[in-house]
């Protein structure tokens, strides 16, 4: 694409668009490099597309491509991975295997949670692979097709595109190396002064030859809280009385050095040190922090010591200098992140998270540097510059991750120092490795409009994943030195400042995925990498997806420690990273399922092109696997969603529907395939034996129970006698609220009995016997339910859930909101199908 110049009229044109960011034109302007990179909704895309894309025609389009899992974890050393940190980071290499397998070289790919790019940089290197990595690949994935694919990227954070934009544009690194060393030399000749020491050993002042004072230079500075002794008001400097520096530990509780007596941190107060900020034009207040320990060198072998007199009229020296450059004195905006240092240390703007000397160097280097590189050196750089880093015996100091929690001994590093390091590393990163420019811009993944429908060939994504992170928060110090400020309002996260819960978090994810949705081509494949700290999080994800209306076809979670992947079939108690591969359906499927709506014919319309999609067969460690996505009871599962979903109720139920199953398909080991695809398996299946697929299984209700008899009765027809010491270690953790059926029950109602006694899976024909005399007993509970008053507390969740369906088959949706208002919260955000019933019918009444 040629440059182009991004203008006030360009800015004018997108500045409606959600997600424009906190700054003025001209910091935007500044910051962008059009047309690849806008620093705000980028107007440009369609260029990108234009020359890039290919368009979509579905008479001829004829893309299949089954969903695929790889391991996530690898390559957090790779340096290109490691250049500039960020809150969480996917490295590039696990998301090159799934650009490897959905595409073809030349295809957009797209992220609008790109954060650092890392799915840019995935896409470019596909062209650009390291030979070990390649080899490695085709070894794995025979006949992948290498090539660069393109990337649009996007986030609503400025400083991850201003990151992602780096990491997605060519440069020539000797120029940048150039001009960082040049300015780095300058802010040593300005500011080297700074971090020097006079070289003493066992409280000698050591002297050079002709007699002088031997100086060496500052590493680091450590430095630490004062606290008052409650009792007796005594300043206590808490690296004296608190750090055990033998053995590198902190106390939780230490002694008044005057007083003796024993304290806590939380029960002193901190001493406070009051002086006048010129920039701020006002008395400020802030936390006493004393400079505890030196780390130093001279003539390259390290010392320490403590600060001595020099020390501390050079730090009082330093303190009273005006700083001639621009920094950045922004107010910490009100957030939950925010709240701790402002509590903790009285730190209300950006500045006061640096002492003066890094402030000094940080703010000269920053304002000299010319290159996006050089300026992205320094946001690399800058958490390890501020009084976020935390000192650590071990040398493995850094800042707690997450949170902008300020230490009681935070360690000041030599930002000289620390820059000089950083150019290195990004030169040797970043040589030879960035070949192609991708296009980024600054948007919420609401409402990415300049990026037109049905264009992108492939979806990699690693959303916002509910309240860990809080991403604008996280990111104030970087975008403050940048002048470009997120704009928060639709952050997809749940913050209390904010005012997000469950509820918004998930209403902000179904119109991103909505998003998606629209700028995908029909029948591509969209990743979803989801780190899972809550099921009911979890739950949220899934229902949003589908609301937009996203088919789910598998979803996997990366076992680390034996790095294998698992399938996941329940909801229950899976805390771990989550892939999710999902597809869009055609737009004739679309078209042929409205028009036969309310008619049984939706169901196996459904069915055959969700067997189209999953895969026909997985050889794992020499074993065939078990596709959980072609079982019965997971088609069903789906196929009730895609329904409900749509608003339409569920023309058929459980029972005939596995009857219809077996009339329709061909099974084979308990999975169902279109007459096309049986071949394929049979083929395979003579050379393999079936493995039975390890579920991750807690039993703590009675649903998991069930799954888990079925598991075991999958094994071998097995007595009570059997199963029941095995059912006793297995269900540990039942719910508060769940009424587990006795053991004796859940086998009655689930299976049969041979004549030996032991317990069997019934066929398809007595199965549909065995699920109507369940369900009518279910239902019979939930309408004990039904007729008492007040909040429920003990019962059958499978009640409950058969309760829903009848009663969304009904139409009656108040029921099932009033019912939901009776149950603990958490139940149905716990629940993905009670969930889905809820949401919709609190809709439609
Ligand atoms: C898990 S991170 C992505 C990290 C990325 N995969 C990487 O490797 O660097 C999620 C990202 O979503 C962004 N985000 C949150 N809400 C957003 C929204 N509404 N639109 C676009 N981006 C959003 C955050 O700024 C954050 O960068």
């Amino acid at each position: 694409m040629e440059r182009r110049k991004l203008t006030k009229e360009d800015i004018d044109k997108v500045r409606h668009i959600e997600g424009f960011p906190i700054a003025t034109d001209e910091d935007i302007i500044a910051l962008s490099d059009p047309p690849y990179y806008t620093t705000c909704p980028n107007p440009f895309i369609e260029d990108f597309i234009r020359e890039h894309g290919t368009p979509y025609d579905e008479a001829t389009d004829d893309y299949h491509c089954e969903p695929f899992a790889a391991d996530v974890s690898e390559g957090k050393n790779d340096p290109i991975y490691m250049a500039h940190s960020y809150h969480t980071k996917v490295p590039h290499k696990a998301i090159m295997r799934y650009i490897l397998h959905y595409t073809k070289p030349g295809d957009i790919v797209f992220d609008g949670f790109c954060g650092t790019g890392m799915t840019g940089v995935a896409a470019q290197m596909c062209g650009n692979p390291d030979s070990v990595f390649k080899l490695q690949i085709d070894t794995e994935m025979p006949g992948v097709e290498w090539g660069a694919r393109k990337a649009i990227l996007s986030d609503l954070s400025p400083a991850a595109t201003f990151i992602a934009y780096n990491y997605n544009t060519p440069v020539d690194v000797d120029e940048f190396k150039n001009e960082a060393e040049r300015i780095l030399a300058e802010v040593e000749k300005e500011c080297g002064w700074m971090y020097e020491t006079q070289h003493v050993i066992d409280g000698i002042s050591q002297t050079t030859l002709s007699g002088n004072p031997q100086i060496g230079k500052i590493n680091y500075t450590v430095w630490s809280d004062v606290f008052i002794c409650p009792t007796c008001s005594n300043e206590l400097v808490f690296w004296d009385v608190a750090v055990d520096k033998e053995n590198g530990k902190v106390r939780d509780t230490f002694a008044c050095q005057k007083c003796n007596s024993e304290l806590k941190k939380t029960s002193c107060k901190r001493a406070q040190d009051t002086h006048i900020d010129k920039k701020l034009s006002k008395t400020v207040t802030m936390a006493k922090q004393v400079p505890v320990l030196i780390n130093y060198t001279v003539e390259k072998k390290r010392y320490e010591k403590s600060p001595d007199d020099y020390d501390i009229k050079l730090i009082e020296k330093i303190d009273s200098i005006d700083i001639p450059y621009w920094y950045p004195t922004d107010n910490l905006p009100n957030g939950y992140n925010t709240e701790q240092p402002k509590r903790s240390h009285g730190i209300t703007h950006v500045h006061q998270f640096y002492t003066r000397r890094n402030l000094a160097v940080i703010a000269y280097y920053v304002n000299k540097a010319a290159l996006p590189l050089s300026i992205f050196t320094s946001t690399a750089s800058n958490i390890n510059l501020s009084r976020l880093y935390r000192y650590r015996a071990n040398g493995k100091g850094g800042n707690v991750s997450g949170t902008l929690y300020l230490p009681s001994t935070p360690q000041e590093n030599n930002a000289i120092d620390v820059l000089k390091r950083k150019i290195g590393d990004i030169k040797s990163a970043f040589m030879n490795n960035i070949h192609c420019r991708n296009s980024i811009s600054c948007v919420s993944a609401l409402q990415t409009e300049t990026l037109p429908d049905k264009t992108i060939d492939y979806i990699f994504t690693d959303p916002p994943f509910g309240g860990n992170l809080n991403y604008s928060e996280l990111s104030f110090l970087w975008e403050a030195w940048l002048k470009v400020i997120t704009n928060s309002k639709s952050e997809a996260i749940m913050n209390p400042v904010q005012k997000k819960g469950l509820p918004e978090y998930q209403a902000l994810m179904t119109l991103c995925f909505a998003e998606y949705y629209r700028v995908l081509k029909p029948g591509r494949w969209m990743t979803v990498e989801f780190h899972n700290s809550q099921n009911a999080v979890w739950n949220s994800i899934q229902e949003a997806l589908q609301r937009a209306g996203f088919i789910v076809a598998s979803v996997s979670t990366l076992d680390k420690q034996q790095a294998s992947f698992k399938q996941v079939t329940t909801t229950t108690a899976v805390k771990q990273d989550l892939v999710i591969s999902a597809y869009k359906p055609k737009e004739k499927f679309k078209r042929d399922f409205e028009s036969m709506a309310g008619s049984e014919e939706t169901v196996w319309m459904f069915v055959r092109q969700y067997l189209e999609q999953v895969s026909c067969t997985v050889i794992d460690g020499g074993y065939v696997r078990v596709i959980a996505e072609r079982q019965a009871f997971l088609l069903f599962d789906r196929m009730v969603a895609y329904h409900i979903m749509k608003g339409l109720s569920v023309p058929i139920d459980a029972v005939d529907f596995y009857v219809g199953l077996k009339e329709r398909f061909i099974e084979r080991d308990g999975m169902y395939f279109l007459s096309g695809q049986v071949n394929e398996y049979d083929a395979v299946r003579i050379k393999y034996d079936v493995e039975h697929a390890q579920f991750d299984l807690y039993v703590s209700n009675e649903k998991s129970a069930i799954a888990w008899l079925n598991m075991q009765l999958l094994l071998m027809p097995q007595t009570y006698a059997e199963i029941q010491p095995k059912f006793m270690q297995e269900c540990k953790q039942a719910d508060k609220h769940e009424k587990i059926p006795e053991l004796s029950v859940m086998l009655e109602e689930n299976f049969l009995q041979n004549d030996n006694g032991t317990w069997y899976i019934p066929d398809v024909t007595k199965a549909s016997d065995v699920a109507k005399l369940r369900e009518k007993r279910l239902l019979k509970e939930f309408e004990s339910y039904i007729e008492t008053k007040g909040k429920l507390k003990l019962f059958r969740t499978e009640a409950i859930r058969t309760g829903f369906a009848k009663l969304w088959t009904d139409k009656n949706y108040q029921l099932i909101v009033d019912t939901a208002e009776r149950l603990p919260e958490k139940i149905i955000s716990e629940d993905d199908k009670l969930l889905m019933y809820v949401d919709l019918s609190a809709g439609k009444v």
